[in-house]
């Protein structure tokens, strides 16, 4: 059974938990107002607001209810946007409407949705942040432009909000329905969810892979539902490493406070990653099982020699990263097995640690080419140094030859351009959508020299490694 509150409502179903969360919404719940497009995560049509308790405080996020299984909802509050509605437009809701925002009206749920959850978050809103929240959100007719304007005026209107008590601030000036008041104590009634299922075979995250690759086997499947388990959630420091639970997001690890101390550039490498919707949605786990070559998470982390704690009924064993990958999606990885968790060496001072990817389009979008360098030197020789690419190999790369050509020698344009000669035969690309064989080759040697431009300014230029 699945419990939670859609919008003022309280559901009990015992729909099958792999049914996607937008067609129960749609067609059980009979809520138009959440449109399908895609059907994929990447238009935004059917974004909803998930609201959950964490410490006390209710926090609300922007998903894909298109990929969302059912059994997730669980706890939680879903917000659609017939659950904003009230006697007059939310100010949210008329900013649209002043800007000129809205044309065939096929988009705005979305974007409605998007931009009341940038309304709700624990920190004061800033003109570039709210035009941010809309990162998942596609408009066929309107432009952009527009919309821009509605979320600047927006965030404007939001200059006095509390951000220790949003939400209250938020009943207050009419951006939410009265009932809001009453979610926090309205969810604590609710149990934790029961796993009815003895015989368990699928595991699943948050879906963003699973429910794209094979929504109809999801929604036939007994579910292992992973996304709230709680032990699987924690960053933590232990000792000398960091320690990441499995079901943490790319939006977990992107704001983490312990994660961001250790990692100035985190939040601008993260965005590089998918949308916000996703990014809250999206496991690290489920970004390794997946095993997509340009699995951005998996390039992240094996740059930074992480290793992965599996569990069996109990029984754990530890795995480095770089040999969990066998083969084009063939991993290490036994029946019943699964990952419970991810740590890595702590990063020693100071930071030689990057990431780059090349899309097509800037955001919500997979690499072409994406890559992670972590480099130590020691008076001017490289000391440590492991590189990771996506995209050129059957499997995310991690550049065994390479890294180990680079130990113990000097920092210098005649080290890297041997370097690349040695990169070359480690990378077997092959020609497909997102590139040639030879535009991934040059992307890989390019997204290699911009590592060491980006950690050792002072000593390269790209003129001077071309040359
Ligand atoms: C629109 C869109 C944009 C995207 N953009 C990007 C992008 O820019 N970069 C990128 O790298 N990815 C991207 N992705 C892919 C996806 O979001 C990530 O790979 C995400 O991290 C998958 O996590 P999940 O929890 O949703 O996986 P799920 O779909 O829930 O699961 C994926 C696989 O992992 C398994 N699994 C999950 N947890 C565990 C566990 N603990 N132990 C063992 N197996 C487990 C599942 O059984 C399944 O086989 C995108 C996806 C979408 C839909
Ligand atoms: S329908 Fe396009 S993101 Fe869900
Ligand atoms: S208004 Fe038509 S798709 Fe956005």
């Amino acid at each position: 059974m699945t419990t939670f509150l859609l919008n003022d409502s309280i559901i009990n179903t015992d729909a099958h938990p792999g049914t996607t969360l937008l067609d129960f919404i749609r067609y059980r719940q009979v809520l138009p107002g959440t449109k399908i497009g895609c059907r994929e995560g990447d238009c935004g049509a059917c974004t909803v607001l998930e609201g959950r308790m964490d410490e006390e405080k209710l926090h609300y996020r922007s998903i894909v209810s298109c990929l969302t299984p059912l059994g997730n909802a669980h706890g939680k509050h879903i917000v659609t946007v017939e659950g904003i509605n009230m006697d007059a437009c939310s100010p949210v809701q008329q900013a649209m409407v002043d800007q000129n925002g809205t044309q065939c009206g096929f988009c705005t749920p979305g974007f409605i949705m998007s931009l009341t959850g940038h309304t709700m978050a624990y920190e004061p809103s800033e003109e570039k942040s709210a035009i941010d929240s809309v990162n998942g959100n596609i408009c066929r007719c309107t432009g952009y432009k527009s919309i821009e304007r509605a979320a600047i005026s927006i965030s404007k209107m939001l200059k006095d909000k509390n951000p220790k008590d949003p939400l209250n601030w938020l009943i207050q000036h009419h951006f939410l329905p009265s009932y809001f008041k009453e979610i926090p104590e309205r969810l604590s009634k609710i149990k934790n969810h029961q796993n009815a299922n003895t015989e368990v075979q699928q595991i699943i995250g948050g879906g963003t892979d699973l429910m794209v690759q094979k929504p109809d086997a999801v929604a036939e499947s007994s579910l292992n539902l992973f996304f709230d388990r709680s032990d699987l959630k924690e960053i933590r420091r232990e000792n000398d490493q960091i320690m990441i639970g499995s079901a943490a997001t790319a939006n977990d690890i992107m704001h983490s406070e312990i994660l961001n101390n250790l990692f100035s550039d985190l939040k601008k490498h993260y965005k590089l990653i998918s949308s916000d919707p996703i990014r809250n949605m999206g496991t690290l786990a489920g970004n390794i099982v997946n095993a997509s070559p340009i699995a951005d998470l998996s390039i992240f982390f094996l740059a930074l020699g992480a290793n992965l704690l599996l569990d069996k009924d109990g029984k754990e064993r530890e795995l480095p990263l770089k040999d969990f990958f066998l083969g084009y999606k063939q991993m290490n990885l036994k029946k019943g097995e699964y990952i419970k968790s991810v740590f890595f060496p702590l990063p020693v001072e100071p930071l030689g640690f990057n990431f780059e990817k090349v899309s097509k389009r800037t955001h919500l979008d997979i690499a072409s080419v994406n890559s992670a360098a972590y480099v130590k030197t020691e008076q001017n020789t490289i000391t440590e140094c492991r590189l990771a690419v996506g995209g050129v190999s059957p499997v995310p790369l991690f550049l065994m030859e390479s890294s180990a050509f680079l130990i113990g020698k000097k920092l210098n344009a005649d080290t890297l351009r041997e370097a690349v000669n040695v990169l070359n035969n480690e990378i077997a690309p092959i020609s497909d959508v997102r590139g040639s064989k030879e535009y991934k080759r040059l992307l890989a040697r390019q997204l290699f020299f911009a590592h060491f431009i980006e950690l050792f300014p002072d000593h390269f230029s790209l003129q001077e490694l071309l040359r």
